[in-house]
């Protein structure tokens, strides 16, 4: 398995302390931590290589454009994608999936049309839809969930209808771990000519995704959950739906041919990414993404599931504990409430003994709706993490009750 303390020595920040006591970071379902290989690729490029991409003729330019494009391929054999021009670098998640919904669906919803989403979707899996539903009286369904957090997936072939203009659902649920069968549902919606957009945000960092595999027709990821940069991410589209898809946004980089009276649009990806873009960004994931190749994303998930079985088993001791989120599949995310306890108090003191979990909303209201709860505590794992953090973390919850007695 993993050499651990190799491992942690890459991210330097696990080495900090906080309140005298050494960091125990469990919020990596928020941000994970940046490996030293990804940190010095960042200020190696501003020390050495920077200059805008694709627009000079000289050295520092043509430097750039090729480091910035060779991210667009790492990234492209990350998700298996079969061309680069698939590969549409954006700000992240949020950003790609607004992207589809003012491009793709934009241009193809019409008054009484349906947009299906799933009832355990983040909020940016939510209101980019509901935004442009609401601009032309489409509607938006719900595929329900169980008392475990599963997708009710039975449901599905009864939602979907003529009027269904796209799917959108999450890979993994940020607040409830759970892992959702998406090739399934996929396969489903394509028997009724239904297009699929992913959100793969908590996916991507924790196991081989295949978007070839999975025939997506829209899989939507960030740079900063996966070790590498805030501020980047991809919407990885299909190339023939971005062949079909008007610009998102104008300005720069997206055109061949400007005049006063008309424009020519770039081709793919470009036509998608207008202004400078990140460049730094997308080279410091192309790094993050070959370091997680090289860790291997089948160990990763092994460890993470193991880590994840051990955190169930201990916490499951505690008195008052209730798991929120049972799925049989599920990833390393613990959402949970204790019994006359706000979710933020608990978060609050674990702090003090160094630890960084998550508490709030997530944001999923409508998921914590399902759950009745205002709140959870969430811890969310990461291959760094080892039963030293968790024991830690019982421990301090431990100290929670206590207080609370
Ligand atoms: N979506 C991120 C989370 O789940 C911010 O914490």
């Amino acid at each position: 398995m993993f050499e651990q303390n190799k491992i942690r020595l890459e991210f330097p920040i696990l080495g900090s302390s906080v309140n005298g006591n050494q960091l125990v970071y469990l919020d990596n379902a928020a941000t994970t931590q940046k490996p030293l290989q990804v940190i010095h690729k960042i200020s190696e490029y501003y020390e050495n290589n920077n200059a805008n991409v694709h627009r000079g003729v000289h050295f520092l330019s043509t430097k750039a454009t090729n480091l910035y494009e060779d991210a667009r391929r790492k990234l492209q054999q990350y998700i298996n994608a079969k061309s680069s021009d698939e590969i549409v670098f954006c700000r992240g998640t949020t950003e790609a999936i607004n992207l589809v919904a003012n491009s793709f669906l934009r241009t193809r919803l019409n008054s009484g049309d349906e947009i299906i989403i799933s009832a355990m979707e983040h909020h940016s899996n939510i209101v980019p839809w509901q935004i442009v539903a609401n601009s032309v009286g489409a509607t938006i369904k719900v595929i329900p969930i169980n008392k475990q957090g599963e997708l009710v997936i039975e449901d599905l072939p009864k939602l979907l209808c003529k009027k269904t203009k796209l799917v959108a659902v999450s890979h993994i649920s940020n607040a409830l771990g759970t892992i959702n069968p998406i090739k399934k549902i996929i396969d489903i919606c394509h028997a009724k000519n239904v297009p699929v957009l992913v959100d793969g945000a908590q996916a991507t960092p924790h196991q081989l995704v295949n978007v070839t595999d999975l025939d997506c027709d829209f899989y939507a990821f960030s740079g900063h959950k996966m070790y590498g940069p805030t501020g980047i991410g991809v919407l990885f589209a299909k190339k023939e739906h971005l062949e079909s898809m008007p610009p998102y946004q104008g300005g720069g980089e997206m055109i061949k041919m400007v005049s006063f009276t008309e424009t020519e649009y770039n081709d793919i990806p470009y036509k998608f990414e207008a202004g400078t873009p990140n460049i730094a960004g997308a080279i410091g994931l192309g790094t993050a993404v070959e370091f997680l190749d090289d860790l291997g994303l089948e160990q990763i998930e092994l460890y993470e599931k193991q880590l994840l079985e051990y955190l169930t088993a201990k916490i499951s001791m505690l008195a008052g504990i209730n798991i929120i989120g049972t799925a049989k599949q599920k990833t390393g995310i613990l959402s949970f409430t204790l019994d006359n306890i706000h979710a933020h108090d608990v978060a609050t003191i674990l702090d003090d003994d160094g630890i960084a979990i998550r508490a709030g909303h997530h944001c999923a209201m409508p998921i914590m709706s399902y759950f009745n709860v205002a709140a959870t505590s969430r811890i969310s794992l990461s291959f760094y993490n080892t039963e030293e953090d968790v024991d830690k973390c019982i421990s301090a919850l431990q100290k929670v009750r206590k207080i609370f007695a």
